[in-house]
């Protein structure tokens, strides 16, 4: 069954907070990013934790390799549940935080590989040395090249999921942003897939912001997601 994960896209730790009370036991799984956890650092994470819930860290590490397996091993010693890296960091990077990851056995965090991110189009992979493969050929490239070299999972737009999940092995976790429920707004997303598309395709866990955190009732904003994948299955 795939989880929901509520991205907490909020600049500081009291409204993190009172976001998470107020959306309360219908949702388990909490995203953190660069806004929040530069603003409020390990602190909001703890503080999200004791309500009882999981973290997704969304910190996007890119760097050398030891720099990688230090910053994972302090994620990891915080709880966290995901963590994100950047597949072009290379392979011994991605060696490096996976196996600081499994380090801490079962429970410790899951690293998901970021492939190419969704705003970069053809034009900005050539500026950076990417010739002669579409924006979504490099998607599956990295996806495959960072699966192999021991990332658990990859987070992809709820486009590319359907031709991944068929591409990597089973086990293999997909985490999409892009997710709005019927009659949503799309905001500044271009590619959007609804939760049960995205599920039927085999996401694993659906990131949604907005939808959520700014619906009049964000409880009922959720349930109706969740019923929403539930019925894909
Ligand atoms: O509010 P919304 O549902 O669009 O939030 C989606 C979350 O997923 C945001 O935190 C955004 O930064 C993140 N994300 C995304 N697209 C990507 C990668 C991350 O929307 N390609």
């Amino acid at each position: 069954m795939a989880e929901l994960i509520v991205a907490l896209d909020v600049s500081d730790r009291h409204e993190a907070v009172e976001k998470v009370k107020a959306i309360g036991d219908s949702v388990g799984f909490y995203k953190i990013g660069l806004e929040l956890f530069t603003a409020e650092g390990p602190d909001v994470v703890r503080a999200v934790k004791d309500l009882g819930k999981k973290i997704f860290l969304d910190l996007k590490f890119h760097d050398i390799p030891r720099t990688v397996e230090r910053a994972v091993k302090s994620g990891a010693s915080l709880g966290v549940d995901l963590m994100t890296i950047h597949s072009v960091g290379g392979s011994a990077m991605i060696r490096a935080a996976a196996e600081a990851a499994r380090s801490f056995g079962p429970t410790g965090p899951k690293i998901l590989a970021v492939t190419v991110l969704t705003s970069l189009d053809k034009c900005d992979l050539e500026d950076i040395g990417v010739l002669g493969r579409t924006p979504a050929e490099q998607v599956v490239a990295m996806a495959r090249f960072a699966t192999e070299s021991g990332a658990h999972g990859l987070v992809c737009s709820p486009k590319e999921v359907g031709a991944l999940s068929s591409q990597l092995p089973a086990g293999t976790l997909f985490v999409t942003p892009g997710v709005r429920p019927q009659g949503s707004a799309v905001g500044d997303q271009k590619r959007v897939s609804s939760p049960a598309d995205a599920v039927r395709d085999g996401a694993t866990h659906l990131v949604v912001g907005r939808p959520i955190l700014a619906a009049p009732d964000p409880v009922a904003a959720a349930r109706a997601i969740l019923d929403e994948m539930g019925g894909a299955v």
